[in-house]
């Protein structure tokens, strides 16, 4: 099993606002559905308030084990395993058969399995944008870029982005 980290973030590694994507990026959302489903069997990590950022209409994510981070050892969510610690979710992925866990925020998760994640899909913003949640923790050194593709004009986005994978260096 893969882990893996999917994020967006501006020119200033910001990612949030307010509880929500400071962004509306139609091409960011697919590519997200899409690798998140993938072939096999995936799992999506998040923590509780990026699951509560989900509309009640659109969760669990379909087609995906979700699986919520929180320290509430009563947490109960309909449609969601609750993991209490990152080995705890990596355990839940691997019994479960996953092909890749995937790990899609908030800032608090996305700083808590970085040293775990095989790979970063990461879609940057060419925009500086008000926002209050940052993710500052990726270290560019010790990653090399495997494919980067830009989206410049894209109908349904706000912003044009650029889309890279980052593979770890040995
Ligand atoms: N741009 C992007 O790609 C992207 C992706 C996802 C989210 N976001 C944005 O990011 C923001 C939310 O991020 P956030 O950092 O505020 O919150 P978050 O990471 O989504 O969730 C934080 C919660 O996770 C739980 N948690 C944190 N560390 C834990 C640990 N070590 N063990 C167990 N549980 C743990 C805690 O839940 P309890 O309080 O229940 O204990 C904590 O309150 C929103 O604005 C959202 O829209 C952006």
């Amino acid at each position: 099993m893969k882990i893996k980290m999917i994020l967006a973030m501006d020119e200033n590694n910001t990612i949030g606002n307010d509880g929500d994507l400071p962004w509306k990026l139609k091409s960011d959302m697919k590519r997200f559905r899409e690798l998140t489903i993938g072939d096999g069997f995936n799992a999506v990590v998040m923590g509780r308030k990026t699951w509560n950022s989900i509309p009640e209409k659109f969760r669990p994510l379909p087609d995906r084990l979700n699986i919520v981070m929180s320290r509430d050892s009563k947490l109960s969510l309909q449609g969601a395993e609750v993991a209490l610690y990152d080995g705890r979710a990596i355990e839940i992925g691997y019994s479960e058969g996953c092909e890749d866990l995937w790990i899609i925020g908030g800032s608090e998760i996305y700083r808590l399995f970085l040293p775990k994640c095989d790979e970063i899909h990461l879609t940057r913003v060419h925009e500086k944008i008000k926002g209050d949640t940052v993710f500052d923790g990726i270290d560019h050194e010790e990653w090399t870029v495997t494919i980067s593709e830009k989206l410049f004009n894209q109908s349904g986005d706000d912003y044009d982005t650029t889309y890279s994978v980052l593979i770890r260096k040995d």
